[in-house]
């Protein structure tokens, strides 16, 4: 099985076919070692367990195979210690290691590629890379929800207004405000999980396109790397890379949530609102304005989403015109791919340390609810309740408002004989449902912001994160 034709040093690994090497100009846009280096663990992975696997079925002597798994050992060595020598010459991460494997070992390492080919090798390392990093975003968002938790529960019974359309709306608990990522971000946790099932399968095998000739152990070899099983189809598992696609989704709305997370805090930061103040060492100064403090924080994590939406559209438009079954098109995966999962990491880290460090401004969330005739709903339901009709119940209380917005004070502070003005169905009763608490307190039903109820969805919450 010697290949006589290759045996230069710089020679590619393909090259017997060709009559003249490949112009510089194109092995540099055609090389992706610069980027799939950072594949190299999993590849090592990926090829340790396809050679146990053929010597397992007689094709690799016990021999080729020990000097292959010290070879691998060497070279994830010299990886880890930064002296690997890349070179931009062996295309990407398989033909380098590949190539040194060969230059310690000698022929075991020519063996290595039986049954195999970079198409099934580099769809095995990319699902084992996104295994690696669906587990790390998982933790990550564990630790994310459990700051949110804990702020959650300090704040069950703090007042603020609660919006729509960005005007106040009726007042809600701060830390069911809280619990509303909370939840959001549970439903990310299980998109990842979901995805996590259709990565986790075994291309190996599939070679080329066509699956290989040799009596070859695709179950033992998904069983040696952990995946569920093996991809059915060889032209499939070669070319397809809708995992990758699912997971940069599942990136995007995780970074979606958190944006929108970003948005308020910013929001509660400024001083028009002064809801809350972020830590010192996770905002910056103005080099001009001295009295600036930036929430550059969540600013930069809001502006990253933009990225990673630009990779989902990325990797659906490199996809959807590819012919079965592998092309080189599919190289260009890989970046939008690592920095998607980088992203996403790094702004779920800071986040979890973030969240801690928000001190709550009650009065100012306090004041801005009993500013904006926040309970304006429960002096209609308290007249439904005494049997008007919703529509003239509405009428009358916005009539009300009108009357509080020209006297300058909110509907709690009117008194009965004022109130009695708009319906004489008022009576002393109703200025308890006008208190932001009594207000508050009222919507007591699983999904509701009284105290009660967000005190029962945390401990639910911690159980389940536990
Ligand atoms: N660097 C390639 C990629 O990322 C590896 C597979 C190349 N296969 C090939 N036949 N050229 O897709």
């Amino acid at each position: 099985m010697q290949d006589l034709q290759n045996e230069g040093s710089n020679s590619k690994t393909w090259s017997g076919r060709f009559s003249e090497p490949v112009a510089e100009m194109v092995q540099r846009f055609t090389a992706s070692i610069s980027f799939d280096k950072r594949l190299a663990e999993f590849d090592i992975q990926g090829s340790l367990a396809h050679a146990k696997m053929l010597h397992s079925v007689g094709i690799l002597s016990r021999r080729n195979l020990d000097a292959i798994e010290n070879g691998l050992q060497i070279i994830l060595l010299e990886i880890r210690d930064g002296k690997f020598d890349w070179s931009l010459e062996l295309e990407d991460v398989h033909l380098n290691i590949e190539k040194r494997l060969t230059a310690l070992v000698g022929d075991a390492g020519k063996r290595l590629h039986t049954a195999r080919s970079r198409n099934d090798q580099v769809a095995t390392d990319i699902r084992l890379f996104l295994r690696h990093e669906i587990d790390e975003i998982d933790e990550s968002i564990k630790s994310l929800q459990s700051a949110i938790l804990d702020l959650a529960e300090q704040h069950a019974d703090t007042v603020m207004p609660g919006f729509t359309h960005l005007q106040v709306a009726q007042p809600v608990s701060f830390g069911h405000h809280l619990m509303a990522y909370f939840e959001m971000l549970s439903r990310d946790r299980e998109r990842f999980s979901d995805c996590r099932k259709r990565v986790n399968r075994l291309p190996l095998g599939s070679a080329a396109l066509a699956g290989s000739s040799y009596p070859i152990d695709r179950e033992g070899v998904a069983k040696m790397l952990g995946f569920e099983g093996v991809c059915e189809n060889s032209l499939d598992a070669v070319s397809d890379r809708d995992f990758a696609i699912e997971f940069c989704s599942a990136s995007a709305l995780v970074m979606t949530h958190l944006s929108r997370f970003s948005e308020e805090l910013i929001l509660w930061m400024n001083p028009g609102f002064g809801f809350i103040d972020i830590a010192d060492r996770f905002c910056t100064g103005s080099s001009i304005m001295p009295q600036k403090k930036n929430p550059d924080v969540p600013e930069l994590v809001r502006g990253k989403t933009g990225r990673i939406n630009g990779h989902l559209i990325a990797l659906l438009t490199l996809m959807k015109s590819q012919p079965l079954a592998y092309n080189k098109d599919n190289q260009e995966d890989k970046e939008p791919l690592f920095d998607a999962a980088d992203t996403v990491l790094t702004s779920l880290r800071i986040y979890a340390q973030m969240i801690p460090g928000i001190k709550v401004n009650k009065d100012a969330m306090r004041l801005a609810a009993s500013r904006g005739y926040a309970t304006a709903t429960d002096l209609a339901d308290y007249l439904v309740k005494k049997g008007l009709p919703f529509r003239d119940a509405h009428e009358a209380v916005a009539r009300a408002v009108r009357y509080c917005e020209e006297k300058g004070c909110d509907l709690g502070e009117l008194s009965l004989q004022e109130l009695k003005q708009f319906s004489n169905l008022i009576e002393e009763d109703a200025r308890q449902v006008l208190t932001l608490e009594g207000s508050m307190g009222s919507r007591d039903h699983i999904g509701g912001t009284a105290p009660k109820q967000v005190m029962a969805a945390i401990l639910r919450a911690r159980k389940n994160l536990a």
